[in-house]
């Protein structure tokens, strides 16, 4: 992180939504905490209700003490309240974005560049009128940069986010376009490329020589909570799938960068995109599993089905569970499925990608591991953060007997657990103008054209219900059953004990 932190303000469209006070605010705390912010950075806020700046910043404040991970220090708050603004206008509103003009000059002191991040946390419907109202405007020519972040969705399939890149395109140049994908700026996730290109003892049966099959797991025990309007057009398809998963598939799958550039990672994630086996009517029915949630416990209390949540039609058809088998047919991975499975309301809180290795053959010992797992790399994103290497080995005694144990690398226990989370290294990297860990237009368009295949076979049938506090449907397990493979339960790391994820440091 050498490079210059640059003054810049951030503008937030939606400041008042679910993601400012979850994610955004205690990430700019944290910045503000690390000294990542510039002293001469502003935040405004853009949003429909009226209020004072003073009003906004008390809000604020509980919230951010709500969801920061960090004890709020007086401190430190006073140094970021003094930097939020609140402005109140509707997204329509021209007049509200030539206000916003006057409030920019006004606010933008001499030793500010007056540098621009747009940052889009509103509903995807008013995208493009925002960045209409932006040009409008003349707010996106700066004397320093300008900026624009978009949160996902981005689009609802291929030809809706083409349409809305040909509309950002007339005001934004690509490189100044940051669409966020949160996943990827998660610790774990960058650290795969670290895994895989920076150790030897790794890449050489990175493929499909070693490899048996590689499964990635993102399991949510909460349900759809209040998103109920968004998510029930969307479904867990798109809403995982189509960014997150996928990105995790192309880092788990790429082949090495020319460059640590956001070009070259780039260029190298979406070849693995256009390397999938695109699905056919059939693939859809033997390689895709959806589902949805019925009622039921979880942790000893009823939880809805999820045809009951609120802003759910009654009789919807969404899924909130996707299993897939994919195939990436390129040189190194002919052959080797890749099995993603993602759901609400399941077992437990995890992500993690398992690389399991072929099983090894040996005169010697043949016999002993028939019935041990093989050898698998387990990448947990979290909660626990960590790799897992697991293997077998011999249980003590005189006869031979062989088991499987796991040697576990605790990111947290080794480097503490003051790294910067996914939204506060993605806001850093915006400011500084790195575009390594956002989606380029070309994954955004590979990702739409495997998912849209999908959604037009799933247009008929209907999904299938799973219960709450389980690892999903029955289905899910027969697809990779099928092919003679299981899906292997996520089991807690034997430092998970000596966490406290919870606590507020
Ligand atoms: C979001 C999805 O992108 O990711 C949510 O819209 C999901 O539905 C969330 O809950 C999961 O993120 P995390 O970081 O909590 O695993």
């Amino acid at each position: 992180m050498e490079n210059k932190i640059e003054p810049c303000m951030t503008i937030i469209f939606g400041a008042t939504g679910d993601l400012m006070n979850r994610k955004l605010l205690p990430a700019f705390y944290k910045l503000e905490f690390e000294n990542l912010l510039h002293k001469s950075s502003k935040i405004i806020a853009f949003a429909r209700k009226e209020k004072s700046n003073e009003q906004f910043r008390k809000e604020v404040l509980k919230s951010t003490k709500k969801f920061s991970k960090l004890k709020i220090n007086d401190k430190v708050w006073k140094r970021l309240a003094n930097k939020i603004f609140y402005h109140q206008s509707e997204f329509q509103d021209v007049k509200g974005f030539n206000r916003l003009k006057t409030l920019i000059k006004k606010i933008c002191t001499k030793s500010a560049a007056c540098n621009r991040v747009f940052y889009l946390s509103a509903p995807p419907s008013f995208f493009e009128t925002i960045i209409a109202n932006l040009k409008k405007n003349d707010l996106t020519a700066s004397s320093g940069w300008s900026r624009i972040v978009f949160e996902k969705p981005f689009g609802h399939d291929l030809r809706s986010a083409k349409k809305l890149n040909e509309s950002i395109k007339k005001a934004f140049k690509e490189k100044q376009i940051y669409r966020i994908d949160h996943y990827v700026g998660k610790e774990l996730v960058q650290n795969l490329l670290v895994l895989r290109f920076a150790n030897s003892i790794f890449e050489p049966v990175w493929n499909k020589k070693y490899i048996d099959h590689v499964q990635i797991t993102v399991a949510e025990e909460l349900g759809i909570g209040t998103r109920g309007n968004y998510y029930d057009k969307f479904g867990a398809l798109k809403d995982m799938v189509q960014n997150h998963m996928l990105q995790l598939v192309a880092l788990t799958a790429m082949e090495p960068p020319v460059r640590l550039d956001a070009y070259d990672l780039r260029e190298e994630k979406v070849k693995v995109l256009r390397s999938i086996e695109q699905f056919t009517l059939k693939d859809v029915k033997n390689r895709t599993v959806r589902s949805q949630y019925g009622a039921g416990e979880i942790n000893g209390k009823r939880v809805n089905a999820y045809r009951n949540e609120e802003k759910i039609d009654k009789k919807s058809n969404t899924e909130t569970f996707v299993a897939l088998k994919l195939n990436i047919n390129n040189w190194r991975w002919e052959g080797i499925p890749f099995y993603l499975r993602t759901g609400k309301r399941l077992k437990e809180r995890v992500a993690e990608i398992n690389i399991v290795f072929k099983q090894n053959h040996s005169v010697l010992f043949d016999e002993y591991v028939k019935h041990t797992e093989p050898n698998m790399l387990i990448v947990r994103i979290q909660p626990e953060e960590g790799i897992s290497l697991q293997f077998s080995a011999k249980v003590p005694g005189k006869k031979m007997i062989v088991d499987n144990v796991r040697m576990d690398f605790c990111h947290e226990c080794r480097f503490g657990p003051n790294s910067l989370d996914a939204y506060e290294r993605l806001l850093y990297d915006i400011t500084i103008g790195d575009q390594t860990l956002f989606t380029s237009w070309d994954m955004v368009e590979h990702s739409w054209k495997i998912v849209d295949k999908i959604t037009k076979a799933w247009r008929h049938g209907k999904v299938s219900n799973y219960n709450p506090d389980s690892w999903g449907p029955k289905e899910a397990d027969k697809l990779i059953e099928k092919d003679g493979r299981r899906w292997y339960k996520p089991q807690k790391p034997s430092y998970s004990e000596l966490l406290q994820n919870d606590s507020k440091q």
